[in-house]
């Protein structure tokens, strides 16, 4: 694979773009708002800055870097020549079903088809396009320069050889494969978003305050941040969405989000990107 597109040019489609150029793929990064696109390329700008500052890369990797990055504002143009798209796009399972089906109509045949998907099932997206072997998920972390995992999900009827494919790859952008079955939540965001919920119940109890419910899971179990402050961070409008999912999906009632982070998403309390969640920004 030489060449991929991705799109979706937000929070995560600018880190995946940057990663696969830093490791010298041609990256089309598609976005159907202008803005977006001039936002993605100012920021990766930014972060490979810093990678400059710790002495990770030279002012050479980085101008090779974006030398290798294109935008594109139509998927039809963005999409023809790539070996591998890989779709960041709004997690909104019509959006990007949509785009599933303009992917698949314009890619070439053998063209793997990845989504960065935190919840939605790949079966629903394959089922979109005619070639549900060559569709898979491909769920990159957030910061993406920064960090290792990237969690592999095969659907139902993706091929084992789309499978391989994409874990090889994925080493070749120094990030670590775990390959995992298709369902609700994956094997991440099911493990973490019960803690986080857990630790909003606590907090909703008045059990502590979020300082030290943080202060707990930080100094207790080494996490680098606490479950609240991961919340904040993440999204806590995206944290209920993948209850909900899991909720419905697992028809099981220990995934209901918790009614305080429900109330907090209703009064437009979303976290840091709103200035204001479990702290204040
Ligand atoms: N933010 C995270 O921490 C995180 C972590 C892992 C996975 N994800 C997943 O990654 C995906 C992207 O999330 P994000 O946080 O980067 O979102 P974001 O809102 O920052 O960016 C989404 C981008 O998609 C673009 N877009 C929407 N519809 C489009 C279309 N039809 N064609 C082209 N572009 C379109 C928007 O203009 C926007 O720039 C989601 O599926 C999300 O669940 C997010």
């Amino acid at each position: 694979m030489k060449r991929i597109a991705v799109i979706g040019a937000g929070t995560m489609g600018n880190g995946i773009a940057h990663v696969f150029a830093q490791y010298g793929f041609q990256v089309h990064l598609i976005d159907s708002q202008k803005a977006a696109l001039e936002k993605a390329v100012a920021t990766i700008e930014k972060n490979l800055d810093r990678q400059i500052n710790k002495g990770l890369i030279t002012e050479e990797d980085k101008s090779n870097t974006l030398s290798r990055i294109a935008n594109f504002t139509s998927i039809e143009l963005g999409v023809t020549a790539v070996d591998l798209v890989v779709e960041a796009a709004t997690e909104n399972s019509e959006i990007k079903k949509s785009i599933f089906k303009q992917m698949d109509q314009y890619a070439k045949p053998a063209c793997i088809l990845a989504t960065n998907t935190s919840s939605i099932s790949i079966a629903q997206l394959a089922n979109v396009t005619n070639r549900p072997g060559k569709v898979i998920g491909m769920h990159f972390m957030n910061p993406v320069p920064v960090m290792k995992l990237v969690e592999i999900i095969n659907g139902e009827k993706t091929d084992p050889e789309t499978s391989s494919t994409i874990v090889e790859l994925t080493k070749t952008i120094h990030k670590i494969p775990c390959v995992v079955k298709d369902a609700p939540g994956f094997i991440a965001n099911r493990i973490l978003m019960p803690m986080i919920n857990e630790a909003i119940h606590a907090f909703s109890e008045g059990i502590s305050d979020a300082n030290t419910i943080d202060q707990i899971m930080k100094l207790g179990m080494a996490h680098p941040m606490g479950p609240l402050q991961l919340a904040d961070y993440i999204g806590l409008d995206v944290c209920k969405n993948i209850l909900d999912i899991m909720h419905e999906g697992f028809k099981n009632e220990k995934y209901a989000p918790c009614p305080l982070l429900v109330e907090m998403v209703n009064a437009g309390k979303l976290g840091v990107k709103s200035g204001e969640g479990f702290y204040k920004y």
